[in-house]
């Protein structure tokens, strides 16, 4: 198939371009290149791989893909993925979040395209922590902007499946981790460690509690739902089985793996990181689970894998 990737040079993207490829897909990446290019470097002269540096958001660039290109399927793995940046400035949600799908639905319609990836979020819920979240849970009410505008998103998949009948497979992401991941807790607590290994500031009281899912996981997850999109709109939560990662856990993690002893924990306070995090939230994963799939780390061993990763790569 010919597939266009839309946010194909980001952490999770890239990696599910490398597999597509792998695959025996033709890879179309297109990518504004906000974090670089230095995902895709090693696919340039690679003739099944085509590369778009754009503004997705922009719809006469969108177009220009789709008239160019012949695409069978898209992938929408573009978004702003830092929560933080966007709570300081919404319209990078609204561009990069919303937008994007916008133009891409567009294309999609414009050009008769009928087939959809969407990487959407746990943050579509907002903060329903004693509610085991399935994918009918209803009254969602986001706590961030970023949140916000991946549940728009998902509300205006659902009028174009319904529309242009479109085939769409949406998966709501928890925290995403391995090779190539550029932020999050594991980063910062390596980098202040490096700075200063006596003492480690932590935000919040170190209780928050998220499943950490390994990349290279969810891609396998991804190709598998994806190789038949079936009819109409299939959402799916997707995480790990086992218990989420505390906060103070990650810390340990990385204090562990860095030879580190007698490090002090400094905590912020308060029972969140920043404004418009969700401090824990617990998915029920019967549906993908049913199909098969099955997560090969628990999210402690992916948090773990992810800082053997960082510090192999010279962080
Ligand atoms: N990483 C996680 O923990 C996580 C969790 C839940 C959902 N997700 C979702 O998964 C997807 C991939 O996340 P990621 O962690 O790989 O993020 P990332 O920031 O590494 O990659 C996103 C890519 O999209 C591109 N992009 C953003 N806006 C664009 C625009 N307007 N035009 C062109 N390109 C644009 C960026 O340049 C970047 O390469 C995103 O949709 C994100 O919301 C990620």
């Amino acid at each position: 198939m010919n597939i266009l990737v839309a946010g194909g040079a980001g952490f999770i993207g890239s990696q599910l371009v490398d597999s597509l490829l792998a695959n025996g897909h033709r890879v179309i990446c297109a990518d504004k290149l906000v974090m670089g290019d230095k995902n895709i470097q090693h696919l340039m002269g690679n003739s099944s791989f085509v590369f778009y540096n754009t503004e997705l958001a922009d719809q006469e660039s969108t177009d220009r893909i789709f008239h160019t290109e012949q695409i069978d399927a898209v992938y929408h793995m573009a978004a702003n993925s830092d929560i933080q940046k966007g709570g300081r400035k919404p319209s990078i949600d609204f561009n990069d979040t919303l937008l994007t799908t916008r133009s891409l639905l567009e294309g999609m319609r414009k050009s008769g395209v009928k087939k959809l990836f969407f990487a959407s979020t746990s943050a579509v819920y907002g903060e329903m922590p004693d509610v085991k979240l399935t994918e009918t849970t209803g009254g969602l009410m986001p706590v961030s902007y970023y949140g916000g505008a991946k549940l728009a998103s998902e509300a205006l998949i659902s009028s174009y499946v319904s529309m242009c009948d479109i085939s769409a497979v949406i998966f709501r992401f928890p925290n995403v981790i391995g090779p190539r991941l550029t932020h999050g807790a594991v980063f910062d607590f390596i980098r202040k460690l490096r700075a200063d290994p006596s003492r480690l500031e932590i935000l919040g009281n170190g209780k928050q509690c998220k499943p950490y899912i390994y990349v290279l996981d969810l891609v396998e997850a991804i190709l598998k739902q994806t190789e038949d999109f079936g009819t109409g709109e299939s959402v799916y939560n997707i995480s790990v089985i086992s218990p989420g990662t505390t906060v103070t856990r990650i810390a340990e993690i990385v204090t562990e793996e860095m030879g580190l002893e007698n490090v002090r924990f400094c905590y912020t306070g308060g029972d969140r990181g920043w404004k418009g995090d969700v401090p824990r939230f617990s998915y029920d994963i019967g549906k993908i689970l049913s199909t098969g799939w099955k997560p090969k780390h628990t999210s402690d061993e992916a948090v773990r894998q992810t800082v053997k990763d960082a510090l192999a790569a010279g962080m």
